[in-house]
């Protein structure tokens, strides 16, 4: 492995170890979780005590949810705000939600109450989700033989299941696919679709185990976001080309300008 992604590697195991080492002791001082409360990585742990998995099965673990957690949520949550500096109707009537649900005071704190009465919020994300799915493939290798119609692809091939095409596949959202339009997610239009039409959380028995998190803390995120700042751009909303490195990359970064909201 080249140097360069071995030291990138080391600094983010370095990290994660550190957060278990840190979690270890803390256990070993009396402070655990129990019951209803018991965090993941306390749960990890008295696996680990029991000797049913070592070191590097905890480490893993924490990476993956350490990693899948951060950079998808912030993925997805850039590309809504570059959505909404875009579409200043969509912004306002965001605002005007946010305002009548949890009102413009910044220290009114969001509850799952909340979120759960704000439909447009759900549209909004959905459909910025839709356009720019944060995770944009993921791959299978095949265990079988499998056929599909009239395709049968071996055992042993890989298979690239791409949610980002699925959702701009113009089949299903029309040749305004690119367009962002949160009506596409109204009560009536989402129930003419197929579930596996739009799949940014993937689906089947390895769907994403943090998708209902994820959507809380991307709605919470916003909501902030959208309560504190007008934001705008100068830039055509075309033009930041989204790039797929494992996460959905915009290749401009998120060039809006935020006017914070008195
Ligand atoms: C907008 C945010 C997120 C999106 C779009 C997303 C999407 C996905 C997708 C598409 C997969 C399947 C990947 C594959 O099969 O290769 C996945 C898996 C996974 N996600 Fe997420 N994710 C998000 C946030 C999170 C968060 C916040 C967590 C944890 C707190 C999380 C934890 C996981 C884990 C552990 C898996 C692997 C599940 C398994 O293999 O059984 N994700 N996610």
């Amino acid at each position: 492995m080249a140097k360069m992604y071995r030291n990138t590697l080391d600094t983010l195991h370095g990290f994660t170890k550190g957060i278990i080492t840190e979690r270890k002791a803390k256990r070993a001082n009396g402070e655990k979780t129990s019951g209803k409360e018991t965090n993941f990585l306390d749960m990890l742990l008295e696996h680990y005590d029991a000797g049913e998995i070592d070191d590097e099965g905890v480490r893993e673990e924490v990476d993956t949810f350490m990693f899948e957690g951060h950079d998808t949520t912030s993925s997805g949550v850039s590309w809504g705000i570059w959505c909404i500096a875009h579409h200043p109707q969509v912004q306002q009537r965001l605002f005007n939600e946010i305002c009548e649900m949890i009102g413009e005071d910044q220290e009114e704190i969001i509850i799952t109450e909340h979120l759960k009465k704000m439909t447009y919020l759900d549209q909004v994300m959905k459909e910025a989700f839709r356009l720019y799915c944060p995770v944009p493939d993921a791959n299978r290798r095949l265990q079988n033989d499998f056929q599909s119609g009239p395709y049968l692809f071996p055992k042993g091939a890989v298979v690239t299941i791409a949610p980002l095409i699925l959702c701009r596949n113009k089949n299903v959202w029309g040749d305004d696919v690119l367009s962002f339009d949160p009506e596409r997610f109204s009560e009536e239009r989402e129930s003419k679709r197929h579930p596996f039409d739009y799949i940014p959380s993937s689906a089947g028995p390895r769907n994403c185990i943090g998708q209902r998190f994820a959507q809380l803390e991307a709605k919470v995120m916003t909501c902030w976001l959208v309560r504190s700042f007008e934001f705008s751009s100068n830039l055509p909303f075309e033009s930041n080309r989204a790039g797929a490195e494992g996460i959905l990359r915009p290749y401009s970064g998120i060039p809006v300008f935020a006017k914070i909201r008195i």
